[in-house]
């Protein structure tokens, strides 16, 4: 049986409040997470609450951060080194569509920060749309000895309710296997409870990175459980 990863990626949503009542709404225990890990990425200001509650509930759930900064800790207004988010994280996604189309975040970005997450211990998720932005990162991914795992994200499947097919996810889940030898290569993409063991019974996908369906909290168990 191969070992999942079913990550939530919360974006920018969720108060304190939303996210005290997500957690006691977040019922996993009467699931067999013998091979899944569960994985929630909220925004920056709540890993600390969010870590404290995981703590306090003996919860099976890893937390990583959203992004991180691309520098070294000092007189950067507003960034958030890696070495931070891992006082709360052991993950951390990285290069995700919506801060390459919107913070204009490039390929020298996204290597600067894989390396800053690496140095730090964290285990970078990188979002990709295409072949070509693993071929990118490919040395960086290949020489790094760092914990990579590979999000493909086909830019019309996010958000949009039209998922990829689990057959045309799993082939570029095999090409990126060809190209960068033994990684965990996760879909992401419009994954619901419906559809999610669609893409997690692909011989090549190792689980889902989901976003709008992670919000509700039993819409996101009925995922761990059907992946
Ligand atoms: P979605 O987002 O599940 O809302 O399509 C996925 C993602 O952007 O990681």
């Amino acid at each position: 049986m191969k070992n999942l990863y079913i990550v939530a990626n919360w974006k920018e949503n969720k108060s304190l409040r939303e996210t005290n009542e997500w957690i006691n709404a977040f019922v996993i225990s009467d699931i067999d997470l013998t091979n899944k890990q569960v994985i929630v990425c909220p925004p920056f200001t709540l890993l600390g609450f969010l870590k404290s509650k995981i703590v306090e509930k003996n919860l099976p759930v890893k937390i990583g951060a959203q992004d991180i900064s691309r520098l070294e800790e000092g007189s950067y207004t507003g960034e958030i080194s890696a070495r931070q988010a891992k006082d709360y994280a052991d993950f951390v996604i990285i290069g995700h569509s919506e801060r390459r189309t919107n913070f204009g975040e490039d390929e020298g970005v996204i290597s600067e920060k894989l390396e800053m997450a690496n140095k730090a211990g964290l285990n970078s998720i990188l979002c990709v749309s295409s072949l070509d932005q693993i071929s990118n990162q490919k040395s960086f991914i290949l020489n790094s000895g760092g914990d990579i795992t590979i999000a493909y994200e086909p830019l019309s499947a996010i958000g949009s309710g039209n998922p990829d097919t689990p057959k045309n996810a799993d082939d570029m889940a095999k090409k990126i296997k060809e190209e960068l030898g033994s990684i965990k290569v996760l879909y992401g993409g419009s994954v619901s409870f419906e559809n999610v063991n669609s893409f997690t019974l692909m011989p090549n996908i190792d689980g889902v990175l989901v976003g709008h369906e992670s919000l509700d909290p039993l819409e996101f168990s009925k995922i761990v459980k059907n992946a």
